[in-house]
């Protein structure tokens, strides 16, 4: 483990001192920072430091507002293409609410996908919700072609997560994105399950919108996340039904505004232009937003090569392990497509769940997923994990398979 990390995995995540945690991509470990940033914004919310309740409103709201510098840094975009939103979820419905669609189109999501992502698409009312059309997966991996062959005259978005959830399939984003640009498909990506482990440039990588939560490798605490919107995409995009805060500030700051006699519910307002637009524009998650912050923070300080080449390192290490066990091995293993998950099945669902008992409680957590008969054990392998975190995890897996008579 290269310094850098074992000082962070021993400063900021002292948890892992008794426990070996392996499951990132189900929600993550908070670090000592986020959880520092939390608690005094929580205690200036108990004494009110400042000389009005307006004053510390709007010190709160650009505490926030920090967040969005962090987030951009992240992902290689401008801060004014960020919004902050609650969850991956949400950022979904936002999309989902934006992009316009006509009677009889269709988009194009994987078989592979976890329920949320085409969630909000199935939600909407006829004659222009869109046809859902699943891109089967080829042995676990989705190639352009696949998409390519699903896709028609009326195809207008792909939509789907970057990291597959069950089986930690990376998707080639610029390859995807790449059909998209010329096909003049909208180009949706759920970045949950590999934003703060493999890094997403959308600089170079063609997307016009990315979301996130911040509860699995960010590292955040839950109700905060972010979303980019490709400012050459928004024009195109049904405005939102935004709040207050999404407005053009007035001429004068906000507190000038409130204690003008003359304003009325119906002053004139001009909105941003910015992403932040598709804000929920109203008094917003505080805490969430500073812990956010904070997690965003150390994972760019850390730097995405030394985090990326870390878990590559991990994950080679679990896949060899892995092989001289009774078991198989679901990620597909090309390194070029591998995320910080790998999924292993006993193809026995029943034995799964016997084997992650025992882990539990030998204090190794990991966590049991499928979708479209593709899954099993899910261990997720972390910036802060060690190359002891896998061998334990290998060292009791091996032994629960030897006592239970189906050793290699
Ligand atoms: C790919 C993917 N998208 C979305 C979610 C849900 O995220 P959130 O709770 O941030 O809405 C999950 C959770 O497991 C996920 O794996």
């Amino acid at each position: 483990m290269p310094a850098s990390l074992e000082s962070v995995r021993r400063e900021q995540f002292p948890a892992l001192a008794g426990k070996t945690f392996l499951d990132a991509a189900c929600a993550s470990l908070a670090p000592q920072a986020a959880a520092d940033a939390i608690t005094a914004l929580l205690r200036d919310v108990q004494t009110y430091p400042e000389r009005s309740a307006t004053a510390f409103h709007i010190r709160l709201d650009a505490a926030r507002d920090a967040t969005r510098p962090a987030a951009a840094r992240l992902i290689g975009a401008r801060p004014a293409d960020i919004a902050l939103i609650e969850n991956t979820s949400h950022g979904l419905a936002i999309a989902a609410a934006a992009i316009p669609f006509e009677p009889g189109d269709n988009i194009l999501v994987p078989e592979l996908e976890y329920l949320q992502v085409p969630l909000p698409w199935r939600q909407q009312p006829p004659p222009a919700a869109p046809e859902i059309r699943l891109v089967p997966h080829a042995s676990g991996t989705l190639p352009v072609d696949r998409f390519a062959a699903v896709a028609d005259g009326r195809t207008r978005a792909v939509v789907m997560s970057s990291v597959q959830w069950s089986n930690g399939f990376r998707a080639d984003l610029d390859a995807i994105g790449d059909f998209c640009r010329k096909r003049r498909l909208w180009f949706v990506v759920d970045g949950i399950q590999q934003l703060g482990a493999f890094p997403i440039d959308v600089g170079r990588t063609p997307i016009d919108i990315l979301v996130t939560g911040g509860h699995k490798w960010l590292n955040a605490p839950f109700g905060a996340g972010f979303m980019y919107i490709n400012p050459a995409a928004r024009d195109r995009l049904r405005p939102p039904v935004a709040g207050y805060l999404s407005v053009n500030p007035p001429a004068g700051g906000w507190a000038e505004y409130f204690r003008t006699p003359a304003i009325t519910p119906l002053q004139p307002v001009t909105f941003t232009p910015d992403a932040r637009r598709y804000e929920t524009g109203g008094t917003g998650n505080y805490p969430g937003m500073v812990g956010l912050a904070a997690s965003l923070d150390l994972i760019n300080s850390l730097g995405p090569g030394v985090i990326a080449g870390h878990i590559a390192g991990l994950t080679d290490q679990l896949l060899e392990g892995l092989s001289a066990l009774p078991v198989r091995v679901v990620t597909p293993r090309d390194p070029s497509h591998r995320s910080g998950i790998v999924t292993f099945t006993l193809d026995e669902v029943a034995r799964e769940a016997a084997l992650i008992e025992r882990l539990l409680d030998a204090r190794i957590m990991v966590s049991h997923r499928y979708t479209s008969g593709v899954g099993g054990v899910r261990v997720s392998c972390h910036f802060f994990n060690g190359a002891d975190d896998v061998a334990r995890l290998l060292e009791v897996t091996g032994g629960w398979l030897s006592a239970s008579g189906r050793a290699r």
